[in-house]
C-alpha cells in the first residue's frame, strides 16, 4: 500500500483507539488524541523509544520497521490498581516511499482481569476439592492396610469419609447454583409468589437444624404480605442460606428474626419494595469483612465455616439471585450484637 503523509494523518487522526506512526528514522511524525492522551502530550519527532519504553513493544515496532508484516506486544500504563492493560499492534505502512510502522493501541483491561477472575476461581474450586479429596485417598489406603481387619477404625473411618464425600457433594451442589443462576442472571422472573408462604415453607424445611442448634426463630410481619415477582425455587435458597447462616454462626441457642416490611416508595428501587430482615443474636461480623462477604469463597474464619460445613459460596449465590431480580441486598452487623441480613426485593 502506497500512501502520502496528508492521507495517513486525516485516517489516524479519525480514529478512536491511540494510534501513532513511527518513520522510517525512527521518529513518531503522527499520532491521534487518544494517544497523546494516553502517552502524556508532545509527541511529535521525539524518538519511539524514548516515549515508549517497554523492551517488547520496541522490539515489536522494530521487528516492523526492519522488514516485518506485522507484529504485537502487551503495553502497560498507570500504576497498580490504576494500571491498563493495551494490546499493540504493530503494522508496516509505506508512506511516501518510506516504511514506518503503524502502531494502535487496545484497552484489554478488562479482558485481562476477566481471565485473572477465571484462573483464581479455578485455582479456589480446586484447592477447596483438593482436601477432602486427599483426606478420602488416606482412608481408602488405611482401609485397604493397616485397619482392614479392625471393625472399629473401619467403622470410624467410613464415617469420616461419608462426611468428606458429603462435603464434596455440597460444594459441587452450590458450583452447579451458582453457575446457573448467573447463567440466567438477565432473565427477571415473571411469576408471582407470595413471600410470606414462602418464608414459613423454609423455616418448617430447617427445622430439624434449627433445632439441633437450639435456636428459636421469630417470623414478624408474615401475615397479609402482596405477591411479588419471584423465582420460586430461588428465593427459597436466599432465605435458606441467610437463616442457615444466622443459625450456624449465630451460635448454639441463639435466637433468629425475620422481619418483613412494606415500602411504599424504595429510592434505589423507584417503587415499592419488600424488606425482610434475617437477624441473628451471635457475634456479629467485623466491619472490614462486609464488603467482601458476599465474594466467592471468603470467609471471616475458614475453620469454622468448614467445620459447620459451609462451602464459602452460599451468600455469592444469594447476591446473584437477588440481582436476577433487581433487588438489593444489605449487611449490617456490630461485633458483639449479631448481623442482619436485609433483602430488598421490588414489589412492582
Ligand atoms: N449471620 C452471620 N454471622 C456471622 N458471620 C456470618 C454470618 N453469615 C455469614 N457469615 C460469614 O460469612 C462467610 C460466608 O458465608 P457463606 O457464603 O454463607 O459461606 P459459608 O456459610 O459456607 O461459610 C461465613 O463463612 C461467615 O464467616
Ligand atoms: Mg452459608
Amino acid at each position: 500500500m502506497q500512501v502520502d503523509v496528508e492521507h495517513v494523518l486525516t485516517v489516524i487522526e479519525a480514529l478512536q483507539p491511540p494510534t501513532v506512526f513511527v518513520d522510517h528514522d525512527n521518529r513518531i511524525t503522527i499520532s491521534n488524541r487518544p494517544a497523546r492522551d494516553m502517552l502524556g502530550g508532545a509527541l511529535a519527532g521525539r524518538h519511539y523509544f524514548s516515549v515508549l519504553r517497554q523492551p517488547v513493544i520496541l522490539d515489536a515496532i522494530d521487528s516492523v520497521l526492519r522488514g516485518g508484516d506485522s507484529a504485537a506486544a502487551p503495553f502497560i500504563t498507570g500504576q497498580d490498581a490504576g494500571e491498563t492493560i493495551w494490546q499493540a499492534s504493530a503494522r508496516a505502512l509505506i508512506v511516501a516511499g518510506q516504511r514506518g510502522a503503524l502502531v494502535s493501541f487496545e484497552d484489554t483491561t478488562a479482558t485481562e482481569e476477566a481471565g485473572q477472575m477465571r484462573r483464581d476461581f479455578v485455582a479456589n474450586v480446586s484447592h477447596e476439592l483438593r482436601t477432602p479429596l486427599t483426606a478420602l485417598i488416606g482412608f481408602i489406603e488405611t482401609l485397604g492396610g493397616a485397619a482392614r481387619n479392625d471393625p472399629a477404625a473401619r467403622d470410624r473411618f467410613l464415617s469420616i469419609m461419608a462426611r468428606e464425600a458429603n462435603r464434596m457433594n455440597r460444594l459441587v451442589q452450590d458450583l452447579l447454583s451458582l453457575s446457573r443462576v448467573e447463567s440466567e442472571e438477565r432473565l427477571r422472573p415473571t411469576v408471582r409468589l407470595n413471600p410470606g408462604d414462602l418464608l414459613r415453607s423454609v423455616t418448617v424445611s430447617l427445622g430439624p437444624l434449627l433445632e439441633a442448634q437450639s435456636v428459636t426463630i421469630n417470623l414478624e410481619g408474615c401475615a397479609d404480605l402482596p405477591d411479588l415477582p419471584g423465582d420460586g425455587d430461588q428465593l427459597c435458597q436466599v432465605f435458606t442460606n441467610l437463616i442457615e447462616n444466622a443459625a450456624k454462626y449465630g451460635g448454639f441457642g441463639g435466637t433468629v428474626t425475620i422481619t418483613a416490611t412494606q415500602i411504599d416508595h424504595e429510592p434505589s428501587m423507584r417503587g415499592p419494595a419488600l424488606r425482610i430482615d434475617v437477624r441473628d443474636s451471635g457475634e456479629g461480623i467485623d466491619p472490614i469483612h462486609l464488603p467482601r462477604l458476599t465474594e466467592r469463597f471468603y470467609r471471616v474464619d475458614a475453620h469454622r465455616s468448614q467445620d459447620m460445613g459451609g462451602t464459602g459460596l452460599g451468600l455469592a449465590i444469594v447476591k446473584h439471585i437477588i440481582n436476577r431480580h433487581r433487588g438489593r441486598l444489605k449487611i449490617e452487623s456490630k461485633p458483639g450484637q449479631g448481623s442482619t441480613f436485609s433483602v430488598f426485593l421490588p414489589l412492582g
